[in-house]
């Protein structure tokens, strides 16, 4: 090495030593810092992305983050409605000074009263709710259901009594949340889907910037540090990976209930899904199970299997959402099956009837989630959740009927 060099070394670990010296170390590339964070310097993306369903998949328990009725005429829900009991049961939700309650009455008494704590959905279809107890969150019996706009009992509690039980495993708000730490109990309790024990400071709620991104406050520090830098520096750009790291973003959520194989909280976007959990569940025509599993279902369909360029970004952008324009989402249909090639729609348009307004409706129709179900008012039967499905392809029943 030339005495030049050597000097010159020696000045860049002088200047780093100074740079550490004035600014503390480096921030991880671990830490988390929530979405507020990114605003400053990244208006448009925070500005659309706060707005969609994913920042709300989960919310503290404030009251205008609760999306069913407090009012005396609507805030009960009657177990006898649905089941022949010996004793008039219902859950009334009440509210107090203290907060908001889910309170189980027996035969015109009190008999257990638990608080909302966190709300688990947007309200887009349905909300659920837990309570905490210590460092452990449980679902609350009632949740709600948007398709009726009324209380409903919650998926797959009993029909017959009021249960306060229900232990929420780190997955559920690994799909719901941003992060969280998890205490170190959690860990030493054998089983699949160990009860969680939750570092409550450390939530952070809705799927956030760096649920799709990675752990920003390394990112925060250095661009804030160095505003001339034109390049992002630690922080993971979706774009720039592979297609199947891109979809794996995405499918760490939208693949349905997988076996865990690391602990809940440790995927990060760039990182292979297969490693963190065991296959997504198997798709075929007949038995799909629309709710939760986005992946699969598109995974499974002639679109993905014979196009090597589809993902969801395809037709989603990243961070807009909660969409409904059908002939939007068309337009992305024909960018492979465009009118006037070999690979447009060959059922021939009724008269009058303009089919590229909506591809949708007839080869991804809604569909009744088999497992999610809730007991609703008015209704003697359980009402599924409805949910559009992801298999794109010729549905008999919904194509030619319409
Ligand atoms: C102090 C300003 C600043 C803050 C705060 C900031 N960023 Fe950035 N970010 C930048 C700059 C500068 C770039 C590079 C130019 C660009 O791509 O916009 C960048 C780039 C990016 C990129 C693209 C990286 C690439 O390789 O193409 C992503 C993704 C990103 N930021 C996400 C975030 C997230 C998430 C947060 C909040 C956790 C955040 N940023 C907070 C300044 C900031
Ligand atoms: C649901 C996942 C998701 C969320 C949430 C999300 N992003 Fe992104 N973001 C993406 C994807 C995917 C891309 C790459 C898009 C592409 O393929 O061009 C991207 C691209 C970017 C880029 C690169 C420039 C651009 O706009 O394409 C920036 C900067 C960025 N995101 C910032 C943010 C910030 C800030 C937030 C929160 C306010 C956020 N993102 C939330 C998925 C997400
Ligand atoms: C593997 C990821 C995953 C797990 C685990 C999961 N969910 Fe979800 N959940 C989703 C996705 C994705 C959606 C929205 C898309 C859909 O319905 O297919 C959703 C939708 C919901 C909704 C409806 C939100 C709305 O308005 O559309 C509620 C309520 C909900 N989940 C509650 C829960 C609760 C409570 C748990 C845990 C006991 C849980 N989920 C576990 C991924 C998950
Ligand atoms: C990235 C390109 C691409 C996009 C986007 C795309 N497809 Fe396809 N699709 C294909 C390919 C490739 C095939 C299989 C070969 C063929 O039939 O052309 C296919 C097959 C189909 C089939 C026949 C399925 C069967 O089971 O026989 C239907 C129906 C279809 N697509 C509808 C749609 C609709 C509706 C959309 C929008 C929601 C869409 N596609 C988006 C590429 C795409
Ligand atoms: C950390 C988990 C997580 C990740 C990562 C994630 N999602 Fe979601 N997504 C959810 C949950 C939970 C919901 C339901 C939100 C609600 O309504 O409460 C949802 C809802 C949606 C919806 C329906 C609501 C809307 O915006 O119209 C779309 C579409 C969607 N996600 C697409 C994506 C795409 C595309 C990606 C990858 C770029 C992605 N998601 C990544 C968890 C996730
Ligand atoms: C070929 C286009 C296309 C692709 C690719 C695609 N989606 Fe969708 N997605 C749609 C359409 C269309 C809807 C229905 C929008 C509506 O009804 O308002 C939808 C709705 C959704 C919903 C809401 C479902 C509901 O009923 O609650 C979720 C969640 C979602 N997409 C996630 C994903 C994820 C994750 C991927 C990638 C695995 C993906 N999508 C890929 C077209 C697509
Ligand atoms: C009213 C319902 C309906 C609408 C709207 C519709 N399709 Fe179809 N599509 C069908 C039916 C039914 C078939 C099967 C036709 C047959 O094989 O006789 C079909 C077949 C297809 C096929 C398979 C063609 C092949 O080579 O076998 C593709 C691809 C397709 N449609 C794409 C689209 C696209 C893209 C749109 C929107 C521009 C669209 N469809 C709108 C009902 C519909």
């Amino acid at each position: 090495m030339t005495r030049h060099a050597t000097i010159l070394l020696a000045i860049g670990a002088a200047i780093t030593l100074f740079a550490t010296c004035i600014h503390g170390p480096a921030a991880p590339t671990e830490t988390y810092t929530g979405p507020a964070a990114c605003k400053s310097c990244h208006k448009a993306a925070y500005d659309s992305f706060h707005l969609t369903p994913h920042a709300f998949a989960s919310r503290p328990a404030k009251k205008e983050f609760i999306s069913g009725s407090f009012r005396l005429d609507s805030n009960s829900f009657s177990f006898n409605d649905y089941s022949p009991l010996p004793a008039t049961v219902k859950v009334v939700m009440d509210q107090r000074d203290s907060g908001y309650f889910q309170t189980a009455w027996i035969n015109g008494a009190p008999r257990r009263s638990e608080r909302f704590g966190v709300v688990i959905g947007s309200g887009r279809k349905a909300q659920s709710y837990l309570y905490w107890r210590g460092s452990q969150l449980l679902q609350l019996p009632i949740s709600w259901f948007a398709a009726t706009h009324s209380w409903a009992n919650s998926p797959g509690f009993p029909v017959d009594q009021v249960k306060f039980n229900r232990l929420i495993p780190a997955h559920c708000l690994e799909c719901h949340a941003t992060t969280c730490t998890l205490l170190p109990t959690t860990a030493t309790i054998p089983g699949p889907d160990p009860p969680a024990f939750f570092d409550r400071a450390t939530m952070i709620f809705g799927i956030g910037c760096e649920s799709c991104h990675g752990p920003g406050a390394a990112h925060v520090a250095f661009h804030s540090r160095h505003p001339a830098e034109k390049k992002g520096q630690f922080i993971v750009n979706p774009a720039s990976l592979s297609r199947q790291q891109r979809l794996d973003v995405c499918a760490a959520c939208h693949s349905g209930i997988r076996q865990a194989l690391q602990p809940a909280f440790s995927f990060r976007p760039g990182d292979t899904l297969a490693r963190f959990f065991g296959p997504s569940p198997v798709v075929d025509t007949v038995h799909a199970e629309v709710h939760g599993n986005q992946y699969g279902l598109l995974a499974a369909s002639k679109c993905f299997r014979f196009s090597n360029d589809l993902t969801c970004t395809t037709c989603h952008g990243p961070h807009t959402g909660g969409t409904s324009d059908l002939a939007a989402f068309s337009q992305r249909c024909m960018s492979c099956h465009g009118p006037g090639t070999n690979h447009y729609c060959k059922r021939p348009p009724l008269k009058g009837e303009n089919i590229q307004q909506n591809c949708i409706d007839c080869h991804m129709p809604v569909k009744a989630s088999g497992i999610v179900n809730l007991m609703v008012p008015g209704q003697k039967r359980l009402a599924p959740l409805l949910v559009r499905t992801h298999l794109i392809a010729i549905y008999p029943t919904t194509t030619r009927e319409r």
